[in-house]
C-alpha cells in the first residue's frame, strides 16, 4: 500500500512537471530588440553617396571638397573622422543641396552604430 502512494505520488509529480515545462513554452517573451538591420555600404550607403555626395566627394574631389566619399573606406573614414553624421543632419551637407532625407540619415547612422558592414 505504501509502495502504490509512492507510485502515485511520483506520477502526479511526473504530470505536474510535464504540464508546468509545457506552459512554459506558451510564456516565451519575444526579444524586446528590434531585428538586426541589414544596412551595409554596397545595399545602401553607396547610393546615398553618390546621387548626393560624390559631384563634389568624387574620387578626385571638385567644388573645393577636401576628401572622396566615393569608396567604402573613404566614407567610413569621414564618419569617424570629419563629422560627416554631424554635417548631414545640420544640413551643412550636401553643400547647396537638400538635406539628406530622415531614413537616409538615420540609415547611415545605423550602418554606423551596427559597425560599418560591407
Ligand atoms: C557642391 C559640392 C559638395 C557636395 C554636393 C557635398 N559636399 Fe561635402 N564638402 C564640400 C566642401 C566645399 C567642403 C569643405 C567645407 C565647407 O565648404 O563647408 C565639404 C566638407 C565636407 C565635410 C567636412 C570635411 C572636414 O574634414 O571638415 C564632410 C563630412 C562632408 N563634406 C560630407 C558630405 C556629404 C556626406 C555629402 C553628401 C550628403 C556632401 N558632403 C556633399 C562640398 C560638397
Amino acid at each position: 500500500m505504501k509502495k502504490l502512494l509512492a507510485l502515485s505520488c511520483f506520477f502526479s509529480l511526473f504530470i505536474f512537471a510535464s504540464c508546468s515545462s509545457n506552459s512554459d513554452d506558451d510564456d516565451i517573451i519575444p526579444p524586446n530588440n528590434p531585428p538586426a538591420s541589414n544596412i551595409t555600404y554596397t545595399n545602401t550607403i553607396s547610393s546615398i553617396m553618390s546621387e548626393n555626395c560624390t559631384s563634389c566627394h568624387g574620387a578626385t574631389p571638385t567644388n573645393n571638397a577636401p576628401m572622396s566619399l566615393n569608396t567604402y573606406a573613404t566614407v567610413k573614414s569621414a564618419i569617424e573622422n570629419r563629422g560627416l553624421i554631424n554635417q548631414i543632419e545640420t544640413g551643412n551637407m550636401p553643400k547647396n543641396g537638400n538635406k539628406l532625407t530622415t531614413t537616409q540619415i538615420q540609415n547611415i547612422k545605423t550602418w554606423q552604430a551596427n559597425g560599418f558592414p560591407q
